[in-house]
């Protein structure tokens, strides 16, 4: 099982970035959405991701700038498939959605394809059968690829045990550390973590216990790190922090699915949209003195 042909489902937040890392690291790509606007936005996204990236380390930006005109971009299933060794999907955390997706992709997609999805609360078992090869099929999860550089390794009790080795090597092959979790489990490891942290962050704003800045404040000075729960979220995206939010019936979810509702009405889904918690391109948390 050779990978070479990447193929990408949708084009938001989290697959521009896998597509991205999969075309500097040598792969053909080839990412699909069903909303041209979101190819376009895509394509922007990636410009920008590879002059940070250049900004940061020695990395040239010419040579990323030409790994993404290499990249293929459409919104016609088809054409995305077409010779595809793996589909890694990446579209909307929305268990009827990504069954309409993988109903489609499953038809269509050569015989060899390997296929894995990107979800970070559902389970590969829930659309493993509709995809018509459950045995091919296995959770594939990145975190941030450039930031964070976990990638979980999920089965589901039908996925063949041969299917682990060859996704470890094409984690290892995007610069990813590849973690196999044994058991199927909402959240995978770091995201059940992550999304208790998250969770009782979102209820104590929700319950006025603390502000924004307050809570990151207190998370960022004592873990030493550079991001708080709420600069986490507007990262994730604010839409995909809603849709687990609002499926946890535990008390004082509900409140926080609220104020997330509220403020995804007036248009602030987190950095992809320019405002979520904080205001981008130059949030309040990474200013000199928030922590001072
Ligand atoms: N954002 C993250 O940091 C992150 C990290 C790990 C995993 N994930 C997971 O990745 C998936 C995508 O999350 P995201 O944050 O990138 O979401 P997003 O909203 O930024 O992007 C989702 C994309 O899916 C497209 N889409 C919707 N319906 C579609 C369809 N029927 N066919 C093709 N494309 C369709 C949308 O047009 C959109 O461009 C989710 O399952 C999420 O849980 C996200």
């Amino acid at each position: 099982m050779k990978i070479k042909n990447v193929c990408i489902l949708g084009a938001g937040t989290l697959g521009t970035r896998v597509a991205l890392q999969a075309a500097l690291s040598q792969f053909n790509v080839r990412i699909y959405d069903i909303n041209p606007k979101a190819l376009d936005t895509s394509k922007k996204t990636m410009e920008t991701i590879v002059h940070q990236l250049a900004k940061s380390s020695g990395f040239e930006a010419d040579s990323g700038l030409n790994a993404i005109q290499g990249i293929f971009f459409t919104d016609n299933p088809q054409v995305a498939v077409q010779d595809a060794d793996i589909i890694n999907e990446s579209v909307l955390e929305n268990v009827k959605v990504k069954n309409e997706v993988w109903e489609l992709f499953g038809q269509i997609a050569p015989e060899k394809t390997i296929f894995t999805t990107n979800t970070s609360f559902l389970l590969p078992s829930m659309f493993a059968e509709i995809s018509g090869r459950p045995e091919r099929f296995c959770a594939l999860h990145f975190h941030d690829v450039f930031y964070a550089k976990g990638v979980d390794i999920m089965p589901h009790p039908g996925t063949d045990p041969k299917l682990i080795p060859v996704l470890e090597a094409f984690g290892r092959s995007l610069e990813q550390v590849p973690v196999v979790i044994q058991k199927e489990n909402h959240g995978y490891l770091f995201n059940a973590m992550l999304g208790a942290i998250l969770s009782t962050a979102g209820k104590l704003l929700a319950n006025g216990v603390g502000s924004v800045e307050a809570i990151d404040k207190s998370y960022m000075v004592n873990f030493r790190v550079d991001m708080g729960p709420f600069a986490i979220m507007d990262s994730i995206g604010l839409d995909t922090v809603w849709h687990v939010t609002v499926n946890n019936n535990e008390e004082g979810s509900k409140a926080f699915a609220a104020l997330l509702k509220g403020m995804l009405d007036q248009g602030k889904a987190g950095v992809k949209s320019g405002e979520g918690f904080y205001k981008y391109p130059n949030p309040a948390f990474r200013q000199p003195g928030f922590l001072s």
